[in-house]
């Protein structure tokens, strides 16, 4: 904004609360949830849900485990109000289930509203009218309080007169100052005081006050404030059941609903993924998944979060951000090498820990939960780019393609695998990684290619093997002899014998591939060049261990004569 734009905004002016507790408090128990995906998140909707899709997804939010949701608006539209007939009349409703349905405080609305509840076992009926002073200078022509308040108890009043028609119905109230967030705090609670001593509700039989963040005005602790506020000042605190209901439009919508749960409220109202009018509602799922990471049961399994999605953007055809929370595409991958590292020693210390302790609390560094506990893989934790680390495509060789290759080989493969997701410009699929790691290091056949080798144990003193080898060198095929203590020492000894020997073997080890359908070997071999400080690995990959070996040997000697002949 420029600066000649700013100065027609004003700071916010939240409630007096020197004294408030909500600072020093913890969560340590979930709110009752409420879902109002079907009414708030569909009304928002470029492409609202049609019947069928709000019936996909009911049983959604009740696979989830909400006990109320709010299924629309049903003096609103005939398809809301025949949504909600078929839910009854098709008997979808679980018994252990309340259904919320929200009015304007208008007659002919509220009529309506309790012909759709017919039959219905149990249900909220959510009353609400705008009680901000903005809302009442420009959306009620400048109405004054006592009108507004009156309107709240006029809607009241009728539903109290209505509830006897609905015999068979377990009803409760619930009523919202709609811009709560905006109106005096005092006057709010003065309306809402208005509308209890209507219902007359008991400890027994509360009603639901819903304090709604309708636009998101100010900073989460300001709301928190006018949360404690209102739970310190209002009568019979017992008999009502606060309610928050927050939007996002300064993208503090979660922060806001937790800190004014610290400040008293007991039940949160809000969608999947935070779907809902311009920056949305709360996201649930990442409140209750924040809680579950504190250790918190909340009734509510999120536990295949990807499938949750795939429902929620087939039937809202919006799609959960990349970044999302919990849920985005890229919210357990590492790109950064350094985070890749600590994640695979993360992974491997913690399966340690937990051999020894299975109580060993969760502690992987840069996951705040298990993948895991969403039904999201480890698999898809560490992507490859230029970024990445040694550590990151170790692991990758490692947990997709069974390869344990030694500590002291991950710089060199770091560098050359990285090298080519830079060259490419995008990150590396688990497969390339593979064929990249392949074509650098593995079975290596030129300029030095072993074509066949025997080997005889009768040969010089015991426990010498003397190894007569076939090798391709630049085109040339040539018989080599040496006797060595071993397979390798021997092959070793021919090179030298040969001529072809300027290294020391440092380095050798192997083991059976993890996890691939057959039963190949890897082994690694090390060499230092002769006269420099060089070390190259190379790997060969057979189902024989013993050419396995050998392989490694020839990869490593590729490598070591293409970095001294270039
Ligand atoms: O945001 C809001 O204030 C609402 C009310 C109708 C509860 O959705
Ligand atoms: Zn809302």
């Amino acid at each position: 904004m420029k600066s000649s734009a700013v100065t027609k905004y004003r700071p916010f002016k939240g409630v007096s609360l020197p004294d408030r507790e909500w600072p020093n408090n913890t969560i340590t128990k979930p709110p009752i949830w409420t879902s109002v995906d079907l009414r708030d998140g569909n009304q928002a909707l470029p492409v609202p849900m049609n019947i069928q899709e709000k019936l996909e997804y009911f049983d959604l939010l009740v696979r989830i485990g909400f006990k109320q949701i709010e299924v629309g608006f049903p003096s609103a539209s005939d398809t809301e109000f025949n949504f909600l007939r078929r839910l009854i009349e098709e008997g979808r409703i679980p018994d252990d289930v309340t259904v919320q349905v929200l009015v304007q405080a208008r007659e002919h609305l509220i009529k309506r509203t309790f012909a759709a509840l017919h039959g219905a076992k149990s249900a909220i009926v959510h009353l609400y009218n705008s009680t901000s002073p903005l809302q009442r200078k420009v959306t009620f022509s400048d109405a004054s309080k006592e009108k507004i308040k009156q309107i709240a108890v006029e809607g009241a009043e009728l539903i109290q007169k209505l509830a006897p028609s609905l015999p068979g119905t377990k009803l409760m109230m619930q009523y919202s100052p709609e811009s709560f967030s905006d109106t005096e705090t005092e006057y709010a609670l003065e309306v809402c005081e208005a509308v209890m001593n209507v219902w007359q509700p008991t400890e027994e039989n509360k009603v639901i006050l819903n304090l709604p963040a309708t636009v998101e005005w100010s900073t989460p602790n300001v709301h928190a404030d006018q949360i404690e506020w209102f739970c310190k000042n209002m009568q019979n605190r017992n008999h009502a059941i606060i309610s928050l209901h927050t939007h996002n439009d300064r993208g503090t919508g979660t922060a806001a609903t937790e800190l004014a749960l610290l400040a008293g409220a007991d039940r949160v109202e809000g969608t999947l993924f935070g779907n809902g009018e311009r920056t949305g509602n709360l996201d649930l799922s990442t409140v209750a998944l924040n809680m579950n990471s504190h250790g918190i049961d909340t009734g509510l399994d999120f536990s295949n979060i990807s499938e949750i999605r795939m429902v929620y953007e087939r039937m809202t055809k919006l799609k959960v951000p990349e970044r999302h929370p919990y849920a985005g595409e890229l919210v357990f991958t590492a790109f950064s090498g350094s985070h890749q590292d600590a994640i695979k020693k993360g992974i491997d210390r913690r399966a340690k820990d937990l051999a020894e302790d299975p109580e060993t609390p969760f502690g992987i560094p840069y996951l705040t939960i298990d993948p895991m506990d969403v039904g999201r893989s480890y698999e898809a934790i560490i992507r490859i780019n230029s970024q990445s680390g040694k550590g990151g495509i170790a692991y990758v060789l490692e947990r997709e393609h069974g390869l344990h290759l030694p500590k002291t080989m991950h710089p060199s493969v770091g560098t050359s695998i990285y090298g080519i997701a830079d060259q490419l410009g995008r990150e590396l699929e688990p497969s390339e990684i593979k064929d990249a790691f392949y074509e650098n290091f593995v079975n290596l056949d030129k300029p030095l290619e072993l074509v066949d080798y025997e080997l005889d144990h009768s040969a010089g003193k015991r426990g010498d093997v003397s190894c007569t080898a076939k090798i391709i060198i630049n085109g040339e095929e040539k018989e080599i002899t040496g006797i060595g203590n071993g397979p390798i020492n021997s092959f070793t000894q021919a090179l030298d014998n040969a001529g072809l020997k300027s290294f020391n073997l440092t380095d050798y080890r192997s083991h059976a591939i993890t996890g691939g359908s057959d039963s190949d070997s890897a082994a690694y071999i090390q060499l230092q060049c002769d006269n420099s400080p060089n070390l190259i690995w190379g790997c060969g990959i057979d189902p024989s261990i013993e050419i396995a070996g050998l392989n490694a040997l020839v990869s490593a000697w590729n490598s070591l004569h293409k970095i001294t002949t270039s």
